[in-house]
């Protein structure tokens, strides 16, 4: 059994309003959680506040994305700084979606890490690979490449947590099986262990995301020695990501 504390997030990404909301923190705040568990939701920009204000405190709180600088002529984009202001803890970075969608280079999603981490921001830090790079045998290649960006510009990992998200298995109805998501999250960790240190391979939660029947398999996925938890998409805006959260108990 591993020391490390399981991490389940839920990303609602761009979903829901005040009211749809409202009544999934009403039912968090009142579901019997797994204490063992850490457990963050991932909230709309406009609505962390809200959200922040309403949600137990035993409950954490992400934005879904921020820029790399504290203020200035950035039309649109959020800094670390307002995120912390607003009792928030976390930052999603470097999901596929701001990578595929809006272009984000690694390079950017590096200089966000560091940025947010200096802001004393917790990171749930994303890679994964797309279809084509996983028929054409470059998972690996491609999932270090984007780990080193991100480990470049990390100074204290005890604020990361790192996300392996396969691009295909994300609102697709695919999910990685088991084996397929314990073979990557072990190369993560040997990656870690072989670039950083032990220490930090020892203790860095390497979590799961993908589509979110994940649901269906999550207890098994979170058997395996290197899945600590679970970012789940569509799943985390349902009841059900309360069974998710408590998969491991
Ligand atoms: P789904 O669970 O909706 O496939 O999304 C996964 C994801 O992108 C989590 O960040």
């Amino acid at each position: 059994m591993s020391s490390r504390k399981l991490f389940v997030g839920g990303n609602w990404k761009m979903n829901g309003d005040k009211e749809s909301l409202g009544e999934l923190i009403m039912t968090l705040n009142t579901a019997s959680l797994n204490d063992e568990t850490e457990v963050v939701c991932g909230a709309p920009s406009i609505y962390l506040d809200y959200v922040r204000s309403k949600l137990d405190q035993r409950i954490g709180v992400a934005a879904q994305n921020c820029y790399k600088v504290p203020k200035g002529a950035f039309t649109g984009e959020i800094s670390p700084a307002m995120i912390k202001d607003c009792g928030i803890e976390w930052v999603i970075l470097g999901h596929s979606e701001r990578r595929h969608v809006f272009g984000e280079s690694d390079e950017l999603i590096g200089q966000k890490v560091a940025h947010c981490l200096e802001s004393d921001l917790g990171v749930i830090a994303c890679v994964g690979e797309t279809l084509e790079e996983r028929e054409a045998g470059t998972t690996e290649d491609v999932v270090f490449e984007q780990t080193k960006v991100i480990a470049d510009n990390v100074k204290d990992w005890t604020r990361v947590v790192l996300a392996y998200e396969p691009v295909w298995a994300i609102g697709t109805g695919k999910t990685a099986t088991p084996d397929q998501a314990q073979e990557v999250h072990e190369k993560l960790r040997g990656w870690l262990r072989a670039n950083l240190s032990d220490a930090v391979a020892d203790s860095v939660r390497i979590i799961y995301g993908g589509e979110s029947a994940v649901f269906g398999n999550c207890k098994e996925l979170a058997a395996q020695p290197d899945v600590d938890g679970f970012l789940v998409g569509g799943a985390s805006l349902k009841p059900e990501f309360v069974d998710i959260i408590n998969a491991s108990s």
